[in-house]
């Protein structure tokens, strides 16, 4: 996901100076992208909007993150990879809404890499883009992220450098709301995703054979047994990767789905007691894989998508694309119960159990009722009222075209790939209309950084909206963080290829 260093306008500024880590300014980026006048990340605009947001004696919560190689054990199987821990997801991060995140990135790695902090309002040259707001952290390199968490939460963190993301290296930020008005005894992070690294081959490897195989066929060098399925298409007429809710599902058939870096032959246990109330905080940190998400014997009660409360919706099954996170509420009955993610038009599903009480452990395949009763979609939901976004007349519509193909693999915005396209413009202070227009036969979870829109049917205030074919999904938001920001799908091999665009503030 991070950007190419041959982009029209956007790279000279960069990559010709010192970069954004001096006290250059805007001049730094002269005659690059800002020859259009944009607002540039390390500019005056960006600094004060975050001197705006920072409270006065606010605290200041510090952490450390060191991306480099590591062995996990999945259960029962062992891979190397890279990581932010021994463990996976990564250190938990969390903070109130207020203070100040500071955190030192030493990278381990022998690659580049960047951090982007996932559905935060931040500042702009803190948002982890290399090549468009910052350098690339350089292998051995240190870089600071430091700025003010203004919205409670919960978010995650990752990198923003090619398909980093699809190996071990994302961790959950959590913003407490100091109002917090919901009331549970305990809280469960559950993190979901897709996996392949250590298993023959890694995310580059499957990179590089959907750019050279069209999406199908087979690569030499795999572990046979842990194979289930190839790199599958989902375009052209060979569709074997569908779901009827989303239609064309992705383009890698994983051969590990995980909850909280677990297979199903080794599931976490969440305890718990029988009638407590307990907040789940559901990340999807797949790279190409929806997730449908129920927990046996219970319904979920959804109180919040990506980060922002809704009107509290009962469901029993919850689907959750990539890049988007839900907070539910259940409350437990007494036994044991399996929280499922299936693997939505795949085949697998991760698998976490829920113990409060004496009972049978569930095999791997156990397919709980409940996901194939009421199943929503968060996009759907509707924005609980006191974020609701006030009614007000559009400034600016922009048109999303959302296009690609398997043959080559190359996924699009308007026809075009992001080293061609041009910025989406906006100008400070104006309501932004973004209409998603799906021309694919596969789903996009569509990403804006910086911001959180409110979806425009149903007002679900969201950072990541799921958008199934043929389909047009609509949102606004006002444009009052200043910057230069990614919006692309959050399949990291659509966004890799292509499917990205810069949402570019205009001085
Ligand atoms: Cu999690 Cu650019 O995104
Ligand atoms: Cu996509």
């Amino acid at each position: 996901m991070s950007p190419t260093l041959t982009r029209r306008r956007l790279l000279a500024g960069i990559a010709g100076t010192a970069g954004l880590a001096g006290t250059a300014g805007a001049a730094a980026w002269a005659g690059g992208l800002f020859d259009a006048h944009l607002v540039a990340p390390d500019g005056n605009l960006v600094a004060r909007t975050e001197s705006a947001r920072r409270r006065a004696g606010a605290r200041t919560v510090s952490a450390t993150l060191n991306p480099r190689p590591v062995t996990l054990d999945l259960g029962g199987r062992q891979v190397q990879t890279w990581g932010y821990h021994d463990s996976v997801p990564g250190p938990l991060l969390r903070a109130r809404a207020g203070d100040v995140l500071r955190v030192d990135v030493t990278n381990g790695l022998d690659a580049d890499t960047s951090v982007h902090w996932h559905g935060v309002a931040l500042r702009n040259d803190m948002d982890g883009v290399p090549g468009v707001t910052q350098k690339p952290i350089a292998a051995g390199g240190r870089h600071t992220y430091e700025f003010t968490v203004p919205d409670p939460g919960t978010y995650f963190y990752h990198p923003h450098s090619g398909v980093q993301l699809d190996r071990a290296l994302y961790g959950v930020l959590v913003v407490d709301d100091p109002n917090e008005t919901g009331r549970y005894d305990q809280e469960w992070i559950v993190v979901i995703d897709d996996w392949v690294d250590g298993t023959g081959r890694t995310p580059d490897d499957v990179l590089a054979s959907l750019q050279s195989m069209g999406g199908h066929g087979d690569m030499p060098g795999m572990d046979p047994g842990d194979m289930g399925g190839m790199t599958g298409m989902s375009m052209g007429g060979m569709e074997t990767m569908t779901s009827p809710l989303l239609g064309g599902a992705g383009d890698v058939d994983y051969p590990r789905y995980l909850i909280n870096g677990r297979g199903p032959q080794a599931p976490v246990t969440l305890a718990g007691r029988p009638r407590q109330r307990v907040r789940i905080r559901l990340v999807n940190a797949a790279s190409d894989t929806a997730f449908r998400i129920a927990l046996g014997s219970h319904r979920l009660t959804v109180t919040h998508t990506d980060g922002f409360p809704v009107t509290p919706t009962t469901c029993d099954a919850l689907v959750l694309g990539m890049g988007e996170r839900a907070d539910v509420t259940v409350e437990l009955a007494d036994g044991v119960f399996s929280l499922v993610a299936v693997a939505e038009g795949k085949n697998g599903q991760g698998l976490a159990l829920v113990r409060t009480g004496a009972g049978s452990t569930p095999g791997t395949a156990v397919h709980p009722p409940e996901l194939d009763r009421r199943v929503l979609l968060t996009g759907g939901l509707s924005a609980a009222d006191a974020v609701r976004l006030e009614r007000r007349p559009v400034d600016r519509v922009h048109r999303l075209v959302l296009g690609g193909s398997m043959m080559p693999y190359r996924w699009t915005v308007n026809g075009a790939t992001f080293d061609k396209l041009d910025p989406l413009l906006v100008g400070q202070g104006e309501r932004v209309r973004l209409e998603f227009v799906n021309t694919s036969s596969m789903f996009h979870p569509m990403h804006v950084h910086g911001h959180t829109f409110a979806v425009t049917d149903t007002g679900a205030r969201k950072d990541t909206v799921i958008v199934v074919p043929r389909q047009t999904v609509a949102v606004e938001f006002d444009a009052t963080n200043p910057g230069q920001w990614m919006t692309h799908c959050h399949n990291i091999y659509h966004a890799e290829t292509g499917m990205m665009i810069n949402l570019a503030y205009q001085e």
